[in-house]
């Protein structure tokens, strides 16, 4: 049996930057970039925004995504924003337990896999994000993290629901500290991390699971990180707010 060709994905994701303006004109500029390439194009925009890109990204092969999302269907949750709301607005994916989220708004993998649910269930493509900190790889626990974050956050998914969602596998300590993991490690990690969903839903699901590598990808390292074996993709941060950086980087998939 052949190795399944799993085509690249490359997301930025804007974090709290760009206002609508900057969003909009930003699309404008990457949609010729992205029409040319083969791989999934997506930036994880601002809920602010998100109405705007969506509506900007219309008709493009550019696929607009929030970075995070209630784990409440609805409610009296004052500054939640629900899935429905998200689709709403135009969304197709969005981003959940991002380090950012699991630190600063202790967000755990209970949370991360009621949101997994809510937004299947509505339609949306989680990006679920996993990674050890660095006390936890300097300890030697990265697979352990890595094992729970994944098995929890992911928890009571069918094959399919598994095969629909991305995973991205951003080591905490690479993430905007301008250390990428080394290509090696990135490989090493998305194969620990595909071990797991073979144990879990079996060969033939861990076989077309998309997989990103997140944290410092720059012009430089990103084709290289983004072409390791069992690497479908790549999420970027910082280097995704420039549109000449960002195009570069897609331009390489
Ligand atoms: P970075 O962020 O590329 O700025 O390291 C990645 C991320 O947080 O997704």
């Amino acid at each position: 049996m052949g190795k399944a060709v799993r085509r690249k994905v490359i997301i930025g994701n804007w974090k709290m930057h760009k206002t609508i303006g900057e969003a909009t004109a930003f699309i404008a500029g990457l949609t010729p970039t992205a029409k040319e390439v083969a791989s999934m194009v997506g930036l994880a925009v601002p809920f602010t925004a998100l109405a705007s890109a969506a509506a900007a990204a219309k008709g493009t092969v550019i696929a607009i995504g929030a970075q995070n999302v209630s784990q409440a269907e609805g409610g009296a949750y004052t500054g939640e924003i629900s899935c429905a709301m998200i689709k709403d607005a135009g969304a197709i994916f969005a981003l959940v337990g991002h380090s950012e989220r699991r630190r600063y708004h202790h967000e755990d993998d209970g949370m991360v896999n009621r949101k997994v649910h809510g937004l299947l269930a509505a339609g949306l493509q989680p990006v679920v994000c996993v990674g050890e900190t660095l006390s936890e790889m300097e300890s030697g626990r990265m697979k352990e993290v890595l094992h729970r974050q994944l098995t929890q956050g992911l928890h009571g998914l069918t094959a399919e629901q598994l095969e629909a969602s991305l995973i991205a596998y951003e080591p905490v300590w690479a993430i905007g500290t301008g250390k990428a993991a080394s290509p090696e490690d990135a490989r090493l990690a998305h194969a620990y991390c595909r071990s797991v969903i073979k144990e879990v839903w079996g060969e033939a699901v861990s076989s077309k699971a998309r997989l990103l590598y997140g944290g410092s990808v720059t012009v430089q390292n990103a084709a290289e990180l983004g072409h390791q074996e069992g690497v479908d993709g790549l999420l970027i941060g910082g280097a995704s707010l420039s549109l000449n950086t960002f195009s570069e980087i897609v331009r390489k998939f």
